[in-house]
């Protein structure tokens, strides 16, 4: 019996002095994500975090089966060494259905002349298509002005076709306001990446209230912008789409921004981008032309100062490009104006902030399906 606790008292010894030489890199896992950002027909943006400092990479499958490890760099280093990870491809082939596993190494220690590696968490296998390069129709569903509450944005996707879908827009006000990142989870993020986004992309709309909050500067870390811009277009089947951002609703003096507001030149920036957007090859060639913005912009007595400006300055713009159709939200009630009432010659349909939108265009035309909290047809509207 003693020789058995001396024996104990010797593996206790041995053990535990070499488990404490050994660093720790227990538990090391991703902890949110991963979602899919700026998908286009020849690449996609891969996001998620870990809980502890890792090299990101994502492990490419191509549909003849070869994969291979993709890594991005910037000016010569590999990324790497946050929690926080971005892994962009490109040089896909358009309408191609690809595979990725999440590929994450943990850095233990990571000086000038040594790097101590830890556990490396390959995620499973995750299907994605890229954009078509031409396809007769496009699908896809709206959210807007969840403003934190992530559990009606899942009952919203608990009644939506997800299969059906090519994409998702967040048309703004998904919260609040943003004090701290981590709050991006909670509020909408591993809702999103449970349902959907790590299979389909999302497009972010900036609202008025993504501006809100210390941490609102911080915004573009967590997601990959066209051109790293809240303004951009992008094509997908029939449709060209133009995304704006409207800003702040009041006028940069109000005395709740502090002096900490610059939107009305920041929309008069953005309103020089889409003079020549609307010129550009791929918004003229588009079947559809589908402008997603937070606030509606209409011709209207009483408006916001936002909104005034952007009916005054963008609207004649607008106008002039023959859009079909803007999505918008804001006002937290469903409306839909046809085009000989928009003031602006398009049809304007406003989600609520207790209903979606799916929306579909194709040879048939552009419909759009308002449904509410339980997937309730509220309306139908059939465009073009
Ligand atoms: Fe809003």
């Amino acid at each position: 019996m003693r020789r058995i606790f001396f024996l104990q008292a010797i593996y206790l010894c041995f053990f535990t002095g070499l488990h404490s030489q050994i660093p720790d890199n227990d538990n090391f896992l991703v902890t949110h994500g991963p979602w899919l950002q700026n998908m286009g027909a020849g690449g996609v943006t891969v996001i998620w975090t870990t809980n502890k400092p890792a090299i990101p990479g994502i492990v490419l499958t191509l549909p003849d089966g070869s994969s291979r490890l993709v890594r991005n760099s910037t000016d010569g280093i590999i990324d790497g060494g946050g929690i926080l990870h971005k892994v962009r491809v490109d040089g896909l082939q358009p309408g191609t259905s690809y595979k990725y596993n999440l590929h994450s190494v943990q850095v233990l220690k990571y000086q000038a002349y040594k790097v101590y590696y830890g556990d490396t968490v390959l995620g499973k296998s995750i299907s994605f298509s890229t954009f078509p390069a031409a396809a007769p129709d496009v699908d896809f569903t709206v959210f807007n002005d969840v403003h934190g509450l992530s559990g009606k944005m899942a009952s919203y996707l608990r009644h939506n076709d997800i299969k059906a879908q090519d994409f998702y827009f967040f048309n703004g006000d998904m919260m609040d306001w943003l004090q701290d990142t981590e709050e991006l989870y909670g509020y909408f993020l591993d809702s999103a990446a449970y349902y959907f986004a790590s299979l389909k992309p999302f497009f972010y709309v900036r609202g008025n209230h993504e501006t809100r909050g210390f941490a609102a500067r911080e915004l573009k870390k967590w997601f990959d912008f066209r051109d790293d811009r809240f303004y951009y277009g992008f094509d997908h089947g029939p449709v060209h789409f133009t995304v704006l951002d409207c800003g702040e609703d009041k006028p940069d003096n109000n005395r709740y921004y502090y002096g900490l507001a610059d939107y009305d030149v920041y929309r008069l920036r953005q309103l020089e981008w889409l003079k020549e957007e609307v010129k550009s090859e791929a918004f003229r060639k588009a079947k559809f032309r589908i402008v997603m913005v937070h606030m509606p912009i209409q011709k209207a007595e009483k408006q916001n100062h936002a909104m005034t400006m952007l009916s005054k300055e963008y609207g004649p713009v607008l106008q002039g490009a023959g859009i079909d159709l803007m999505i918008s939200a804001h006002i937290h009630r469903n409306a839909f104006l046809p085009a000989d009432k928009s003031g602006f010659g398009y049809a304007l349909l406003v989600n609520s902030n207790n209903s979606y939108v799916e929306v579909k265009a194709g040879p048939s035309g552009l419909t759009a399906h308002v449904r509410d909290i339980s997937g309730k047809t509220v309306s139908e509207y059939k465009i073009k």
